[in-house]
């Protein structure tokens, strides 16, 4: 059994994450997607928040499960007997990064292997920082998050509990 991790923030999910969750879930016996913290962003959602938006949004993916992590990926690939971490890629933009973050990955934890797939390319441009930035300024974000994460994001937004 082949079980695959696909972690990021997630803040929230959008749809060009979907489109790497469904693509990985095809490749894999189990995906687990992992909330997880990047210390670099600031979040709007919990990540218990973040994880039942998930979990409505992939509800008809059967091999998909929802996780939460605080910790290093590498502990979370040990602990969990993952085979392979999965990230998506949109640009060239995006390659530096993540190419850093596999290779440490990997000289943290020599089993952690990690797989990159392309988004399509109606998804290249999308990130949650633009769907939340839109947002911010009366933007029609529909196109870009499934309906529970627009729903979602109004609700923060009458209930005054953004955090930015
Ligand atoms: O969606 P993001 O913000 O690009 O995801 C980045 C994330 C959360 C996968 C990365 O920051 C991460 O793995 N955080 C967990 C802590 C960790 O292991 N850091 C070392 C590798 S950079």
């Amino acid at each position: 059994m082949k079980i695959a991790v696909y972690p990021g923030s997630f803040d929230p999910i959008t749809n060009g994450h979907l489109d790497i969750i469904s693509r990985a879930s095809k490749l894999c016996d189990r995906l687990i997607v992992l909330v997880s913290n990047n210390i670099a962003k600031k979040g709007m959602f919990s990540s218990a928040e973040k994880a039942q938006l998930i979990r409505d949004a992939v509800k008809d993916l059967p091999n998909v499960e929802i996780d939460c992590f605080e910790g290093l990926l590498v502990q979370y690939v040990e602990k969990h007997n993952i085979d392979v971490i999965v990230r998506g890629l949109r640009a060239i933009s995006d390659f530096e990064m993540e190419f850093q973050m596999a290779l440490l990955n990997r000289k943290l934890y020599e089993g952690a292997e990690t797989l990159f797939l392309m988004t399509s390319a109606e998804n290249s441009y999308l990130s949650s920082s633009m769907v939340k930035e839109l947002f911010y300024m009366n933007g029609d974000i529909n196109p870009f998050v499934p309906k529970c994460v627009e729903v979602a994001m109004r609700d923060k937004l009458l209930g005054g509990k953004i955090n930015g």
